[in-house]
């Protein structure tokens, strides 16, 4: 897959570099300093270079949207025409400060997301676990028990693609419905975020879901 990173910093930086290291062709954008790029691109070893955030958009078929909030228009004006693209976005409705979310409960900052990209698929994936796990979760991806990744979206060829990536990230993805469902799990966040950052026993945290009945 050719996958363009908007936004390259903890959680961009991380997913493009595991992405890379898994074979597909990734370009890192959307950073404050180039020599950031091109080291992450040199780091990753696999298929990864350094872009502007149109290059890493017109030559992919997929992007991860990973900004912050106030960033998303500055980054989408950039990337150009998006059209017919898979968006994959961890960006959360965050306010300047990170303490709240600014869109909640009537909407979702990937609902909101789909109509600034209308004719985009988007979908909302890996905004539910800290930047802190993915290199442990990669890393972990051959044993049996996977950690769970909700995602969602309106387009079913859409969530097969980031279901891949999700997989490829060493995550079992858990198809959560459309994307009006990120109303639910960007909240969730909030509880993650609380978990891995507030508690004693560090940022390196993921969470699984179990059904019995069965
Ligand atoms: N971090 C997490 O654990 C986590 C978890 C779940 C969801 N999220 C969400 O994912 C999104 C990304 O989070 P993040 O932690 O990866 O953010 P981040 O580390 O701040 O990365 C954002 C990227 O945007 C770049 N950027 C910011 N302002 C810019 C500007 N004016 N011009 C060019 N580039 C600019 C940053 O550049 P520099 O590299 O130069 O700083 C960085 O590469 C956010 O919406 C966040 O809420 C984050």
């Amino acid at each position: 897959m050719r996958i363009g990173i908007l936004g390259s910093g903890l959680m961009g930086g991380k997913l493009g570099t595991i992405w890379a290291r898994a074979g597909h062709e990734v370009v890192f954008s959307y950073a404050r300093s180039e020599q950031k790029l091109t080291k992450l691109a040199r780091d990753a070893k696999g298929k990864a270079r350094a872009g502007t955030p149109r290059e890493a958009a017109q030559e992919a078929d997929t992007v991860l949207l990973a900004v912050h909030w106030s960033r998303v228009d500055d980054v989408l004006k950039q990337a150009g025409d998006v059209s017919g693209k898979v968006v994959v976005s961890c960006s959360l409705p965050m306010n300047a400060d990170d303490t709240d979310l600014v869109i909640a409960h009537t909407s979702s900052g990937a609902e909101e997301l789909a109509k600034r990209v209308r004719k985009a698929r988007v979908v909302s994936a890996f905004g539910t676990v800290p930047s802190e796990v993915l290199f442990d979760v990669f890393e972990a991806r051959r044993k049996t028990s996977r950690p769970s990744l909700v995602y969602c979206g309106d387009d079913a060829k859409s969530k097969g693609i980031a279901a891949q990536l999700i997989r490829d990230v060493g995550f079992d993805p858990v198809d959560a419905g459309p994307l009006r469902i990120a109303r639910y799990t960007e909240p969730f966040t909030l509880l993650i975020v609380q978990l891995a950052y507030e508690g004693d026993e560090g940022p390196e945290l993921a969470y699984r879901f179990e059904r019995f009945g069965k």
